[in-house]
């Protein structure tokens, strides 16, 4: 059978390839520490899998869901976002459900996108910002992160040519995998840039809540015109499995989006938004994540300071992209710690970031997610010490 040109556009997904490394190693009768892929290991709270449960009861009667959820849900959302950022973004116009992050993303250059029209992504970036551009036919445009730079995207290196054709720019602060935060000034910047260009600025922020110390600030919070953010409950509330999240801002855009949506799905399970509207409105166990993720981090980031790495300690999220020693590569140093006596698997940072004339950002970097849990962390700490490298 031969796959479509689109298909063929696009090579394997990185953390496939990192799940098959784990594979590998489990045959050969190694249990490895997995820090490969971003996908929280603890419980999903019991708030919500007993508001899920009763749900399931309640909606007995089935029928499809709303395309862009329901009224309780989009209510809920509009109101956690007034109380978490201070904006007031309208449950009627301003939002819709999503099935988790991923699906916005991949979805969206649909809406916006036609042959020749580009999309402006960061690099090292979430791979279905790319794939949703090629599968719209569109072309991509990276902005190197570059720890020298605050890990910033460098809105002013855009050439003319690519400007003029640009319709959607991604921003993706608390960043997937350098766990940066954005400056105010420097969301002020995005704004101005939606604007400035008519170009569709998307915050993905589905890392919003997972900070440590200072408190991630939403791009709606700097403009409105031409500004869409998409959020999550994965991340926030140990809900990967749920597939629910929204997108929300500037009501064109979000009729659009809603108008593909209404042809690719039929809308997130009723059940599951009454779930997310319990996740929604509890905080604690929000707040005993983040104080779990904070021992994780500090564990680690000492380790790798220890046999000589550069500080790499994040500002949020739960990912720690580490550089790697001078003279050595990202890749170098995920072999030396799959070696069989450290079994740690990482991400090197070269896998999740392209090369753009003969430089990858992504080359002295590794990606760690800090999903083992914290007994795990500490063995790997030990292990760390042990690492050639
Ligand atoms: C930057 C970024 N956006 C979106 C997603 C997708 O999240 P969801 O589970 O909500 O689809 C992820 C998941 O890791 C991510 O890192």
């Amino acid at each position: 059978m031969i796959g479509s040109h689109r298909l063929s556009r696009i090579g394997s997904y990185a953390f496939a390839d990192v799940d098959n490394l784990v594979s590998s190693l489990r045959e050969n009768g190694i249990s490895p520490i997995d820090f490969g892929v971003g996908d929280p290991q603890d419980p999903t709270p019991d708030v919500v899998t007993e508001a899920c449960k009763s749900a399931v009861d309640l909606r007995r009667s089935s029928g499809y869901p709303s395309y862009e959820g329901s009224l309780e849900f989009r209510n809920k959302v509009s109101e956690w976002v007034r109380g978490r950022f201070g904006v007031e973004v309208d449950p009627a116009s301003e939002i819709t459900s999503t099935v988790g992050a991923k699906e916005a993303v991949f979805h969206m250059p649909l809406a916006f996108i036609n042959r020749g029209d580009y999309v402006i992504s960061p690099n090292p970036y979430y791979p279905a910002y790319e794939r949703g551009t090629i599968f719209a036919n569109g072309s991509c445009h990276f902005l190197g992160l570059r720890k020298e730079g605050g890990f910033k995207m460098d809105l002013e290196s855009i050439p003319d040519e690519v400007r003029g054709k640009a319709k959607i720019l991604w921003a993706n602060y608390p960043s997937n995998p350098t766990g940066a935060l954005a400056s105010d000034a420097f969301m002020k910047e995005l704004a101005d840039f939606a604007v400035d260009n008519d170009v569709l600025v998307v915050s993905d922020e589905c890392y919003s809540e997972m900070y440590y110390d200072k408190k991630p600030r939403s791009l709606l919070e700097f403009g409105y015109e031409n500004i869409l953010v998409i959020n999550s409950l994965s991340k926030r509330s140990n809900m990967t499995n749920y597939r629910i999240g929204w997108v929300m801002g500037d009501s064109s855009a979000i009729k659009l989006f809603r108008k593909v949506k209404t042809n690719v799905d039929s809308g997130t399970p009723t059940f599951i938004q009454d779930a997310a509207i319990a996740a929604l409105n509890d905080e604690a166990h929000v707040d005993a994540m983040r104080q779990g993720y904070r021992k994780k981090r500090d564990i680690i980031c000492n380790a790798f300071r220890g046999i000589g790495c550069p500080d790499s300690v994040p500002e949020a999220t739960f990912y720690i992209w580490q550089e790697a020693p001078e003279g050595i590569s990202g890749v170098d140093l995920a072999k030396a710690l799959l070696d069989e006596s450290i079994a740690l698997v990482t991400t090197p940072g070269a896998w999740i970031s392209k090369d753009i004339d003969g430089e990858n950002p992504g080359e002295r970097f590794i990606r760690l997610a800090l999903v083992p849990s914290l007994d795990q962390c500490r063995e790997a700490a030990e292990k760390i010490k042990e690492a050639r490298i």
